[in-house]
């Protein structure tokens, strides 16, 4: 039986694309990678798709007048490579609704935090400041609204007396490459379904 196919947007390192890779390679998530997109060509992650023989495309915002002519652009590339799922990895545009109704619940996102707390730009350090003593991270189905969405697994990482924003966010993405494939996982091989935003498994 063919695999789902899962389309990774990413707009720099791409540490949490590799841990998705990863484990569609191994079989923990059956699951193939059809494509890898970034809006930037500088990033270091789409390079690293490349050279692992993926297929890679990149599409500046910068060439599009609009979101919405940006987003669909993309949404037709995916649609062309037979995607079914987009993973969200360090995709640092927000969606519009030409993107969101193309893949209606079957867009992910991870955020470095625990939302609802800490949305929007790093979550790790905001919630180092703030003083949290539990932060962590969140995959979620993607909606409308900034990090937003019904939330699909948490994992949480205790803050340490001696942590900085540096050092949280450096516990955290390991916990971020635990999370989307186990995420992913669940999605994909347990009966589910929403019950307004929360995220139910049978
Ligand atoms: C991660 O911290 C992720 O939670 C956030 O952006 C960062 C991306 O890191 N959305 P990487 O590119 O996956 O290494």
């Amino acid at each position: 039986m063919a695999l789902p196919r899962l389309g990774i947007l990413i707009s720099g390192t791409g540490s949490n694309m590799k841990s998705i890779v990863a484990a569609c390679e191994s079989g923990e998530v059956p699951a193939e990678v059809a494509i890898v997109v970034s809006n930037r060509g500088d990033a270091p992650g789409i390079q690293w798709a490349d050279d692992h023989g993926l297929e890679c495309l990149v599409l500046s915002h910068r060439e599009y007048a609009t979101r919405e002519d940006h987003d669909r652009a993309i949404t037709e590339r995916l649609r062309d490579a037979r995607v079914e799922w987009v993973c969200l990895a360090g995709y640092m545009r927000l969606l519009s609704a030409v993107f969101v109704d193309a893949f209606p619940n079957r867009i992910l996102n991870i955020h470095p935090a625990l939302l609802p707390s800490f949305a929007g730009l790093h979550g790790q350090q905001q919630a180092w400041e703030y003083g949290v003593k539990i932060s962590g991270c969140t995959v979620h189905l993607v909606d409308l609204e900034l990090d937003h969405g019904p939330i699909v697994v948490q994992r949480a990482v205790p803050v340490l007396a001696d942590d900085d924003g540096t050092r949280l966010a450096e516990r955290i993405l390991v916990e971020e490459h635990i999370a989307y494939p186990e995420a992913l996982k669940a999605l994909l091989t347990r009966p589910w379904r929403l019950d307004g935003r929360r995220v139910l498994f049978g």
